[in-house]
């Protein structure tokens, strides 16, 4: 496909699960794509097939220091995005989000370039309100746990908007919920990759709580198509708006259906839940259909395949 108006994108966090998808669209659509990454999390393998494309550039860097390059939009993805990753090293969790943001956002700065903000339905924290609308201001418990990653994000989000209005930045603020999809980390403890695994290794399906706390679940491909339009929309279209699947499954439901996809003898066990872990997450997506005139189209069980065939070759590689 040839673009229409080529452009020189930044992708920060590009050879993760997000960064690399998105890659790959806008590779394919023809755009100079350079990607900056510290693999922490993210692997050379899911750019293996971009790497000899006239088009793709990656370069090793870690976004809490400057960076200076010229482009004209600006996708800042980077940030460990499973609780096993992201508490790993919970200091640079919040430095990437908070030191990410301020040097991605003085290089967008600089160069007059649109930048967006990959943010998170973690923003809501344990939410009181469901579905959760942009509106909703969250509640999030700022020393546990799970803060180092909640509260980056949300003070990422709190430079966005002052860029903004201190200095008239273009930006988009993206609230993604649930993603799921090939090239997810098959040990990075999220559920998707988690039930899947266990599934294919014949092991225990090991279930948090009662297993009822429910989730919603993005196939990566719906949730690139809201990016792409997300990046796109008008420029006084700030956001923040929510792009996930509002589809609500619970562990026990989302557990049955990978053990018949599969075609598992596994059990499910049953773990204490952990830490903070909110009982509900559910998006509601009217203002992304009414601004981006986007919604997810992929139904779970089409998603689930997808993600089963693509875990089938790395469970085995183990
Ligand atoms: N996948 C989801 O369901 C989901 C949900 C909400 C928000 N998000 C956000 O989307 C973005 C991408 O998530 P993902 O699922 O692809 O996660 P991922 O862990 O697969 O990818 C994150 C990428 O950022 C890189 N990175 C981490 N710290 C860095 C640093 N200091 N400098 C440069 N690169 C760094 C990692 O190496 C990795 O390639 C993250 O910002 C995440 O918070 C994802």
């Amino acid at each position: 496909m040839k673009a229409l108006s080529r452009k020189r994108v930044l992708v920060t966090g590009g050879a993760g699960f997000l960064g690399s998808h998105l890659c790959d669209r806008l590779v394919e659509a023809g755009h100079d794509v350079i990607y900056a990454d510290n693999f922490f999390t993210g692997s050379k393998q899911n750019e293996a097939h971009l790497l000899d494309k006239p088009n793709f550039e990656l370069m090793r860097h870690d976004v809490t220091f400057p960076l200076y390059v010229e482009v004209d939009e600006i996708y800042n993805l980077a940030c460990p995005a499973s609780p096993v990753h992201y508490q790993h090293d919970p200091v640079q969790t919040t430095k990437t989000s908070v030191h990410g943001a301020i040097n991605m956002l003085g290089l967008a700065k600089r160069l007059r370039a649109r930048i967006l903000q990959a943010s998170t339905s973690e923003v809501y924290g344990d939410p009181e309100v469901h579905p959760q609308p942009e509106s909703y201001w969250g509640k999030v418990n700022p020393i546990g746990i799970r803060s180092c990653y909640d509260e980056g994000k949300r003070c990422a989000e709190t430079l966005f908007f002052d860029y903004h209005r201190q200095h008239h930045l273009e930006i988009k603020v993206m609230r993604i919920f649930n993603t799921y999809g090939p090239r997810m980390h098959p040990n990075d403890g999220r559920v998707v990759s988690n039930f899947i695994v266990q599934a294919l290794r014949g092991e225990d399906i090991t279930i948090y709580g009662d297993g009822g706390q429910t989730r919603s679940f993005c196939f990566v491909d719906d949730l690139i198509n809201g990016m792409l339009k997300l990046m796109a929309s008008d420029a006084d279209f700030t956001g923040p708006v929510n792009i996930g699947n509002p589809g609500e499954s619970s562990m026990l439901e989302l557990a049955e259906l990978v053990l018949k996809l599969t075609n598992s003898r596994s059990k499910l066990k049953h773990l204490p839940l952990p830490q903070d872990d909110p009982k509900q997450r559910r998006p509601d997506i009217t203002l992304a259909k009414n601004k981006l005139d986007w919604a997810p189209h992929v139904a779970l069980e089409a998603g689930l395949r997808k993600t089963i065939d693509y875990f089938k070759t790395v469970v085995t590689q183990h």
